[in-house]
């Protein structure tokens, strides 16, 4: 993904509108980027007339050729950091990242930029492509001369190969060097959300559930938000429908160590802040689905089950096998997170106590992560405004107002993820806050525009930005609603 700074005023904004056809081929690349990575694994451990590969050859071919049948002929290409599947973007899964990470390292490493499929895929002609493909030497610039030749010395004829196309310059290299740490920002945010995954199937199951790679996951990412906190904090706005109960806990954690640093935290209390947030809910998952998802409101004996979520977290927490890595700090957060600063959440106590400052600042990303993200009883939700100035009314009976002071400070009077409509009639989104207090109102916007094959550009423009008479260039002029525009935000933060 390209970000770059720029001032020129973009075209207006066109949405596409969302295709049955495109989610199969989306769905197909998905399953043809998986088994392309698996091959590539295997291969290198096996030799090309190994029976061991027999199975992976075949489940590649069963997906390359319904592809192929279905479009007639099937290009892969890498453009910076994504893969187009016939001029379309593939998005990944979040299972898919991993696959998605090595099949792109793997072709850039070799400089291969594009493969052509033009007939139907043979069992020969696919082991003979992934053998000269992985023994093309790394760093080759000719590599797809190369790797054509090999396939033309085995008369196959109908696969086209293209080098990787590099866009040169200086503006480019800051770019990439940016770029970098928005990799290992999307790495850290998948593979937690995949080990929370893991760690609440398990605890399901009731069987062994790691936290120490949460932890290491939690260390990571203390590092990233201490380098640059917007990176994660752009992550939180991928508001993942299906996989609410990971993806928000991978939310509130982030929120949780952005306003934990702003608090001056040590690394040691970061992690164990960090931890507890991932591990807020994790009493859910002893809580039945259809009480989770129902869509309509709960019933009393329903939602009485569903405040015992906090008590059954703490029951799980002290549970589990590596009491080593809890404390009494990170058991008191998980009770505490919906107790409300007047006391009057749940559960209810008997003797009065204070709510603990893990349990305030989770309270905090808690709430406003639960009210920007869709769920099935709530399909639109609020706009990042709308979600703050809801917790505004609420302060001092709901949340410690100075932990929403700093949330604020975090998310920015225009918070994070906001349509705006700009004076220049341009609509952007607010990407970035501005950190220096009296530019609170101005902060960086990434102007909404697509370019000539329908694919959003990513513009950069910074509101304290003025011109030659000192005037400013662009000024927010209202906020405006998404989904009345039908913009996926979080596609401007992937
Ligand atoms: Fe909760
Ligand atoms: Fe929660």
């Amino acid at each position: 993904m390209e970000i770059t700074p720029s001032s020129t005023p973009p075209k207006k904004v066109d949405p596409k509108p969302h295709d049955g056809m495109e989610a199969e081929l989306s769905k197909l690349g998905n399953h043809l980027v998986t088994k392309f990575h698996v091959l590539i694994r295997i291969s290198q451990i096996y030799d090309s007339k190994n029976v061991a590969l027999h199975q992976f050859i075949n489940e590649f071919l069963e997906t390359i050729n319904t592809l192929i049948k279905g479009n007639g002929v099937l290009s892969l290409k890498i453009v910076k950091d994504d893969f187009f599947l016939n001029d379309q973007r593939l998005r990944y899964s979040v299972e898919g990242f991993t696959s998605f990470k090595y099949l792109s390292t793997q072709w850039k490493k070799r400089l291969i930029g594009e493969v052509i499929f033009r007939s139907l895929m043979g069992e020969e002609m696919l082991r003979h492509f992934i053998y000269a493909f992985i023994n093309l030497e790394e760093g080759c610039d000719e590599n797809a001369d190369l790797l054509k030749k090999q396939l033309e010395s085995q008369q196959i004829t109908s696969i086209e190969v293209n080098p990787l196309e590099i866009v040169e310059g200086e503006e480019e290299a800051f770019t990439l060097q940016k770029e970098d740490r928005r990799e290992v920002g999307k790495k850290i945010f998948f593979e937690t959300i995949g080990t929370i995954k893991d760690v609440i199937t398990n605890i399901k199951g009731n069987q062994f559930a790691d936290i120490r790679k949460l932890k290491r996951l939690a260390q990571k990412a203390i590092h990233l938000v201490i380098e640059d906190e917007s990176i994660l904090l752009g992550m939180t706005m991928i508001k993942n429908y299906d996989e609410y109960t990971f993806n928000h806990s991978v939310n509130v954690s982030i929120y949780s160590l952005a306003m934990g640093k702003r608090l001056g935290f040590s690394k040691k209390i970061l992690t164990e802040l960090g931890i507890t947030a991932l591990l807020h809910d994790i009493g859910k998952s002893k809580i039945p689905r259809e009480i989770l998802n129902k869509p309509a409101t709960l019933s009393s004996e329903e939602w009485e089950m569903m405040k015992k979520h906090p008590l059954m977290g703490v029951e799980i927490v002290l549970n589990l096998k590596q009491l080593g890595e809890i404390n009494p700090r990170m058991v008191v957060g998980v009770f505490d997170h919906h107790l409300m600063n007047d006391l009057s959440g749940y559960p209810r106590l008997f003797l009065k106590k204070g709510v603990s400052l893990f349990g305030r600042i989770i309270q905090v990303a808690d709430s406003y992560d639960a009210m920007t993200t869709p769920r099935i009883y709530k399909k639109i939700p609020y706009t990042p405004e709308q979600a703050l100035a809801v917790m505004l009314r609420e302060k001092t009976v709901h949340f410690d107002p100075l932990l929403l002071k700093i949330f604020i400070g975090l998310v920015g009077i225009y918070p994070l993820g906001s349509l705006v409509l700009l004076n220049t009639h341009e609509i952007g989104i607010v990407y970035k806050s501005n950190h220096d207090p009296k530019w609170l109102d101005r902060p960086i916007v990434l102007l909404v525009d697509r370019d000539a094959q329908g694919e959003a550009t990513k513009e950069l423009i910074d509101l304290t930005d003025t011109d030659r008479a000192g005037n400013h260039k662009w000024s927010i002029v209202k906020t405006l609603d998404p989904y009345k525009y039908h913009i996926d935000i979080a596609k401007y933060f992937l």
